[in-house]
């Protein structure tokens, strides 16, 4: 008990001032104390470590080390720090250049493997951005309008050239040179457009290969500073652009409601982010090609939490806990829920938990793998005023006791089968889809499946992901030598870097988008 306590403290201490390195050495210090004590009792040790997960947690919420500039200022060269996984699935990187004048040129890769280190085609488009007012759709997000003006794509192999044809009309290529109606077969190498500003079979053609940059309807800049560091312009900056839609025929008209993985600005990146390099010196005719390194099998085991204030469809703000016990293949996790951007304004907490099957390699996503899960049983706490009144007034008992809900108060709902309420049914089962990978840092990451845009639940196979969400973190691994001990030292370090909070202000909640949200199903497995 002493020991939480002496963790809990310094986090509490942490907290309250204001000299961030003097406090990290002393994060460490008791962590590594901690770490020799902890010696064999298992339960002591589940209990430092659900507190360092706390920990971790806690310093996410009010957004502490990050800081969003609105308007957003988006000149620049911005890149994917990592193989990116869209719906499909599809593997890109991405190297998006915006210049003052409003102008922009993006790049993207396309790959043939998950380890984007065989190049396939990519994309280079040309176009016009305006930035616009504050998002309605994602707090914390803003507008944009778009125009392109040309479209050109590079095959990079015979096959590829070949295989893309099939979706691409024969007049969207080169006519041939013996003229009449006829198309010369596609090449690779070979720059072609694929879009004009006069011709409508432009705009066709560069739909049918899937293309859209609808994602520039959503931006959103993040500066993170780096641990502890006060030197001006020592920080990572960010750039969140509008997600890609879960189905494909919904790609080209979908309005974003959440975001794609950040890309990261070159100017200052970290110089850890190899990636990042090798892809901002790629261009059309030399496509960024990274390591091929073994894919990591999926090990569920242990504990793992939210690196961010996660963005949800539908104007949901969470942070996630999972707790996955491999020797009775159960496991818990707790979700919490805010109404700001930076997960300073607590709407609801949901506890779950259940069981899952056996590891089964994805034959639709290279480098996933699935699992079922089952939920038999959860708790919901209302954390504000708006949802435990919305909780009260429910008739019937299908959220708990009827009119019982008290703000702060945990009650089961497993009784009651879910709450219908927050459109939870309980048992519920879902297909999910799993990876790991580590990040520059070397930390363990785990990414499950991104949910159906359109809000529904992956409650059948053919609804499974094939492309994931934002990686949560190993806070800790199934098997804890003291060596790790330090290692997690060094996430503390890292996660609770700055302690001077800066950032948005959380607004007044939206009673109303609360009562929306809280109506569509919510049941966030994942
Ligand atoms: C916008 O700026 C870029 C970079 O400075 C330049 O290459 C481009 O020609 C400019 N475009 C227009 C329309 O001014
Ligand atoms: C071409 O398409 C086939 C089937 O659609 C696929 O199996 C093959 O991997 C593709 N080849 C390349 C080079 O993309
Ligand atoms: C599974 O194991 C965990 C950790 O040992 C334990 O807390 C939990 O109660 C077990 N669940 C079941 C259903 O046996
Ligand atoms: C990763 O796994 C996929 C199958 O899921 C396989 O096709 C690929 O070759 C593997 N890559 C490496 C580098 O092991």
């Amino acid at each position: 008990m002493l020991l939480i306590k002496l963790i809990i403290s310094t986090a509490f201490l942490f907290n309250g001032g204001c000299e961030g390195s003097l406090l990290h050495s002393d994060i460490r210090a008791s962590v590594r104390a901690l770490g020799r004590k902890h010696g064999q009792q298992h339960d002591r040790h589940a209990a430092i470590v659900a507190s360092q997960c706390h920990y971790m947690l806690k310093h996410l919420h009010g957004g502490g080390q990050i800081s969003v500039h609105m308007p957003p200022n988006i000149a620049g060269h911005w890149v994917s720090t990592s193989c990116e996984v869209r719906p499909g699935p599809e593997f890109i990187t991405r190297s998006y250049l915006f210049h003052h004048n409003h102008t922009f040129q993006v790049l993207q890769f396309h790959y043939r493997d998950n380890r984007c280190s065989s190049p396939a085609y990519t994309i280079l488009a040309r176009g016009q951005l305006h930035l616009r007012q504050a998002s309605w759709v994602v707090r914390g997000g803003t507008e944009a309008d778009y125009q392109l003006h040309s479209v050109q794509v590079v095959f990079h192999s015979p096959e590829v050239a070949r295989n893309l044809s099939q979706w691409l009309k024969p007049s969207c290529g080169a006519p041939s040179l013996v003229g009449g109606d006829l198309w010369e077969p596609w090449e690779p190498h070979i720059s072609y457009d694929l879009w004009g500003e006069e011709e409508e079979r432009g705009r066709d053609c560069a739909r049918r290969l899937g293309f859209t940059m609808n994602e520039l309807q959503l931006v959103r800049v993040e500066q993170r500073r780096h641990h502890g560091v006060r030197v001006p312009d020592d920080h990572t900056e960010e750039l969140f652009l509008g997600d890609i839609h879960t189905e494909r025929a919904q790609r080209t008209h979908h309005k974003p409601s959440s975001y794609q993985p950040p890309l990261q600005n070159t100017k200052n990146h970290e110089r850890t982010c190899l990636i990042c390099r090798v892809i901002s010196r790629a261009d059309q005719h030399h496509p960024p090609i990274l390591p091929c390194e073994e894919n990591l099998s999926v090990k569920l085991q242990g504990q793992w939490v939210s690196q961010r204030c996660e963005v949800r469809p539908g104007v949901l703000f969470l942070t996630r806990h999972f707790v996955f016990h491999n020797h009775n293949r159960t496991w818990e996790g707790h979700y919490w829920h805010y109404s700001d951007p930076v997960c300073r304004h607590p709407t609801f907490s949901l506890y779950a938990r259940g069981h899952y099957s056996h590891a089964v390699l994805s034959t639709r996503v290279l480098g996933g793998t699935e699992f079922v899960f089952t939920v038999d049983h959860m708790r919901v706490t209302p954390m504000d005023q708006a949802t435990t009144s919305l909780l009260n007034i429910f008739r019937g008992n299908e959220c708990g006791a009827e009119g019982s809900w008290r703000q702060g108060l945990e009650q089961d709902v497993t009784p009651t089968h879910g709450c219908a309420a927050l459109g939870i049914r309980l048992p519920h089962t879902e297909y999910e889809l799993f990876r790991m990978d580590r990040d520059s840092a070397d930390h363990l990451l785990l990414f499950n499946g991104q949910r159906p845009t359109d809000g529904s639940s992956p409650n059948q196979p053919h609804k499974t992901a094939t492309s994931y969400q934002a990686p949560l973190v190993q806070c800790t691994g199934a098997s804890q030598g003291p060596t790790d001990w330090g290692r997690e030292a060094d996430q503390l370090h890292r996660l609770g870097s700055s302690c001077c909070k800066q950032g948005e202000r959380g607004g007044v909640l939206d009673v109303v988008k609360v009562l929306l949200i809280a109506a569509i199903p919510v049941l966030h497995l994942s």
